[in-house]
């Protein structure tokens, strides 16, 4: 397995794989893998000739206040990772290479990011769609595997993909849990024991709402409490949204007649984290 930092030594590799008639997946990360990411990476050596990780904390997705200067990063111990899983390339550029000057073109897809993260994080997804953009430029991946814990994320990128005639199918990734229900995330690195176990409030709260939803309950508001109340029963946790949305719009919605996505944002502490299930409507 190699590890490239520089654009062209990347697509030539990619290039020179190509002509060789391999299939090329990618999985884009921001590093510091955990089991999550081992099951994106796992599924992509299972579908694919050549399996590219691109590891990039990409500035331009966090806002100033956010924690991109603290974000976890341990390029050693993810190669490690790659390796043992089988990928054949890191890509893990500097923020220079990604970018050498200022940007003037931003990629940016209207109203899908309106709402749940994107209500919190002033500019997230316009900075993830551009820098996906420019990893699938670079790359020109079959495939890419998004996880399902980032759902807005997951369905903005397939809507990208959509739009702009990307040639990749894009392929989503289940929720990897910790055996105590916690979604993995790298931000679980910043929690403190008592703070973890805290957080498995979060999907504690969720499996009750599906629990009501698998039972027949259609109030919106209802389901939305018993998630609040579940929550607030946690002094370290605090809520920063609580969502139930379509799961093609993203639009809120008032009744339940259409798949939807119940998501959640809950700070433990400084720590921002984020959960959600997705519930689909039995049709005859
Ligand atoms: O989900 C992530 O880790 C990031 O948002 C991504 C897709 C790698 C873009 O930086």
């Amino acid at each position: 397995m190699k590890t490239i930092s520089d654009i062209k030594s990347a697509r030539n590799t990619v290039q020179n794989w190509k002509k060789d008639g391999y299939t090329i997946g990618l999985v884009p990360t921001m590093g510091f893998l955990h089991d999550g990411h081992a099951s994106l990476i796992e599924k992509a050596v299972k579908e694919n000739d050549k399996v590219v990780v691109s590891i990039f904390v990409n500035p331009i997705q966090f806002a100033p206040n956010e924690d991109f200067d603290k974000y976890p990063r341990d390029l050693q111990k993810d190669s490690d990772l790659c390796k043992k899983l089988g990928a054949d390339l890191i890509f893990a550029p500097t923020a220079n290479e990604m970018y050498p000057s200022k940007i003037y073109t931003k990629v940016d897809v209207q109203s899908l990011g309106d709402n749940l993260c994107g209500a919190k994080r002033q500019g997230h997804f316009s900075g993830v769609c551009t820098v996906v953009s420019k990893l699938f430029n670079i790359i020109k991946p079959d495939k890419a595997y998004f996880g399902q814990k980032d759902a807005q994320q997951l369905a903005i990128v397939k809507k990208m993909v959509e739009d702009l005639n990307f040639d990749i199918e894009i392929v989503p990734c289940k929720i990897i849990r910790e055996p105590s229900g916690l979604a993995m995330s790298s931000r679980n690195a910043y929690l403190t024991d008592l703070q973890k176990n805290s957080a498995l409030i979060i999907s504690k709260s969720l499996n009750e709402a599906l629990k009501s939803l698998k039972f027949g309950e259609q109030n919106v508001g209802k389901i939305k409490n018993i998630i609040e109340q579940k929550i607030k029963s946690e002094p370290l946790a605090k809520i920063d949204y609580i969502e139930i949305v379509d799961l093609q719009s993203l639009e809120p919605v008032t009744k339940i007649q259409n798949d939807i996505l119940v998501a959640v944002a809950v700070f433990i502490g400084k720590t921002r984290l984020i959960d959600n299930f997705v519930f689909k409507m039995e049709r005859e």
